[in-house]
């Protein structure tokens, strides 16, 4: 159903990151992409994008070839050459640092850490629904948009009073002017502005711990070798910035998504109303039809030549997760939502692969099926009113900032 924006087989092919097209969701371009030009060159901002399941997936997963090294967005890794490199951040690490850092913070992710959040989770969806009418809402405005921040910030240990400005230096953090690669200027103040807030929490949480993941990443010790890694105070600051894009604004996109395709399929919403056990597959099925993460960025170490095209050593390389898990090639009839889908390797590209594979996605997981399960009930039926629906232009994050619903009687 939902391909996206209507693009003429006949025009020029261009698929363009930071345009009002993409924003408006690209899969008619991903489509062409992968049957026209598998190995794409945008000559604006000088990148190449691969879009096929059979390119993307394993371009994901070596790191020695597709370096994470200089940016995990394309304006930091253009920028990267003539500026001072921002704070090293996970996303932005290749092995071995990366998996030096990765040890350090995976530390508090582990299954039983995850597992004892979900009272809390559950919490913080619920005392949302509570505040709005059921009768009509915004989806992302009102619910998805707020619950993600709220659970990062309270496992963080941000005090609530704060935590709605995180919010709003989070927006402005990842939000572009289409047309621009370059952060605005109150995008980049609000990543500094985050920063420091969470330098400076660091610093209270050293006087006095509490029983929150920043006091514990400040304790955090691995031992490699004969000597004690550590995380620095710089360290955890990035790594709070990181989880408020990396895990609050994906859950708000992957809610506002789900509901958009339900309302395109509504038998899988009711299939799914009848049967609940089917939920954590339809999570996976809406990662795959409608990735809130559209693309990975990288740098080649090397030229690498596929289908013929030789993408030059140095270049920087967009990997279309979202394209790969549309494509034909892979997944039968791609463009429709189906939650009995067979699940097969690929489906997971939503979440990353190898290496920097996402490290919150059993998290996500929990908060999507709590969510969903709540929407389930309060909205047995229901309708989009698409003159409502509003995308956000935000960078490697796509999806909606509205989504008005109301329920059928
Ligand atoms: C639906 C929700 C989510 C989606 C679609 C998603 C997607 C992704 C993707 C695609 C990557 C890989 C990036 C790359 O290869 O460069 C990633 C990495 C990461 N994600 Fe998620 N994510 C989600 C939720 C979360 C949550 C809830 C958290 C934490 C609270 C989180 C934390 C991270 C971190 C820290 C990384 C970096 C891992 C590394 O570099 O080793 N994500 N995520």
């Amino acid at each position: 159903m939902s391909v996206g924006n209507s693009v003429k087989a006949s025009s020029p092919l261009e698929f363009d990151p930071f345009s009002e097209e993409f924003f408006a969701g690209a899969y008619a371009t991903f489509r062409r992409l992968r049957d026209e030009q598998p190995v794409y060159y945008n000559a604006k901002w000088d990148f190449w994008a691969l879009s096929r399941y059979e390119d993307v997936a394993p371009a994901t997963k070596d790191h020695e070839t597709f370096s994470s090294a200089k940016g995990a967005t394309l304006d930091v890794v253009k920028a990267h050459d003539d500026a001072i490199p921002p704070p090293k951040v996970i996303i932005s690490m290749d092995p071995p640092e990366h998996q030096k850092m990765r040890k350090l913070v995976s530390s508090v992710f582990t299954p039983r850490a995850i597992a004892s959040l979900e009272e809390m989770v559950r919490e913080k969806i619920y005392e949302r629904l509570d505040a709005i009418d059921p009768a009509a809402f915004d989806v992302v405005a009102d619910f998805s948009a707020l619950f993600p921040n709220e659970v990062i910030t309270t496992m963080l240990g941000v005090p609530k009073e704060d935590r709605h400005q995180i919010r709003v230096w989070l927006d402005l953090l990842l939000e572009r002017n289409p047309g621009e690669i370059a952060v605005p200027r109150e995008g980049f103040e609000a990543s500094v502005n985050t920063g420091i807030y969470y330098y400076k929490l660091i610093q209270q949480r050293r006087e006095r711990p509490e029983d929150d993941m920043i006091s514990r990443l400040i304790e955090t010790e691995v031992e490699r070798d004969g000597h004690v890694d550590k995380l620095t105070d710089v360290d955890i600051a990035g790594f709070a910035t990181l989880l408020g894009g990396a895990g609050a604004e994906t859950v708000t996109k992957l809610i506002g998504n789900a509901m958009v395709a339900f309302a395109d399929f509504p038998d899988q919403w009711q299939s799914l109303r009848r049967d609940r056990s089917k939920i954590p597959a339809a999570i996976e099925e809406l990662l795959r039809y409608e990735a809130p993460s559209q693309y990975q960025v990288r740098t080649a170490t090397r030229d690498v030549t596929l289908h013929g095209v030789t993408i030059p050593k140095g270049s920087a390389v967009l990997l279309l997760t979202a394209s790969a898990t549309r494509d034909e090639r892979m997944f039968p009839d791609p463009d429709r939502l189906d939650i009995d889908r067979e699940r097969k390797m690929g489906f997971n590209l939503a979440f990353g692969y190898g290496v920097h594979s996402c490290l919150g996605a059993a998290l996500a997981r929990m908060e999507s099926r709590i969510a969903l399960n709540a929407l389930l009930d309060l909205l047995p039926e229901y309708q989009v009113d698409r003159t409502g629906l509003k995308r956000v232009a935000m960078s490697n994050v796509a999806g909606y900032s509205n989504v008005p619903v109301r329920r059928a009687s």
